[in-house]
């Protein structure tokens, strides 16, 4: 395997911590807290395909507004918290090995980008809240395409952008499911598996695995020439 062109990194759940939203519920108790982020995000991914699917696109802050109404209602949480959530979701802190990996895998492969469901706006708003805007050469977001992950269009973006083979890109994310759809595309890929989860049975395996992004730079190393 030859050392990768460039490297796409998926954002939600891969740089930046999903788990840490909702602190704006003050009331709600730790359990509960992880119970209702969990839930708002599940219904965020499921919108994104049913969307996709029905051929109705609409932006991800859109997608991720219409995914909290949901869990708010279903968890009989009042209406008043829905914009404080909504800019915690633009001010998203990422884990927090993410800036030292990011340095560290900058000096090995110099070009890197990101490549998400999130708009343009909110991934700005977000990279600039964390302070790693700077490490990034393009942000790709699907609303150049108007369909979500893992749509094949999405993961074209990465190759054309780079003006890369798809083997010569390696797309990284923690989403099982990401890494086959970037995988059907012919990418090079890197699961990055934090809660040590099973990977999905979708006929495609990660090129590589790592339990956080700080292993990342070492692994290239070890599997590519
Ligand atoms: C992203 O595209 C899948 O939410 C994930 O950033």
């Amino acid at each position: 395997m030859a050392k990768p062109a460039a490297i796409a990194f998926d954002a939600y759940g891969t740089l930046l911590d999903v788990a840490s939203l909702g602190s704006e519920l003050a009331n709600l108790d730790g359990a509960a807290r992880q119970r209702f982020v969990a839930l708002w995000r599940s219904k965020q991914l499921e919108y994104t395909w049913l969307r996709t699917l029905m051929g109705r696109y609409v932006d991800f802050e859109s997608v991720s507004g219409e995914a909290l109404r949901y869990a708010m209602k279903s968890m009989d949480i009042g209406e008043k918290e829905f914009d404080s959530l909504m800019d915690g979701l633009r001010k998203i802190h990422c884990f927090p090995e993410v800036q030292s990996a990011l340095a560290g895998l900058k000096s090995k492969v110099p070009r890197l980008a990101i490549l998400s469901n999130g708009t343009p706006g909110m991934l700005t708003s977000a990279l600039e809240a964390n302070g790693i805007q700077g490490y990034f050469e393009t942000v790709l977001s699907v609303d150049a395409v108007r369909r979500y992950k893992p749509d094949p269009r999405v993961y074209d973006m990465a190759t054309r952008h780079f003006r890369a083979r798809p083997r010569e890109l390696l797309f990284v994310s923690s989403n099982g499911w990401d890494i086959c759809g970037a995988a059907s595309c012919g990418l090079t890929t890197a699961w990055c598996n934090r809660s040590r989860a099973t990977f999905d049975e979708l006929g495609y395996s990660p090129d590589i695995e790592v339990r956080s992004l700080d292993e990342l730079a070492g692994k290239i190393d070890l599997v590519m020439t």
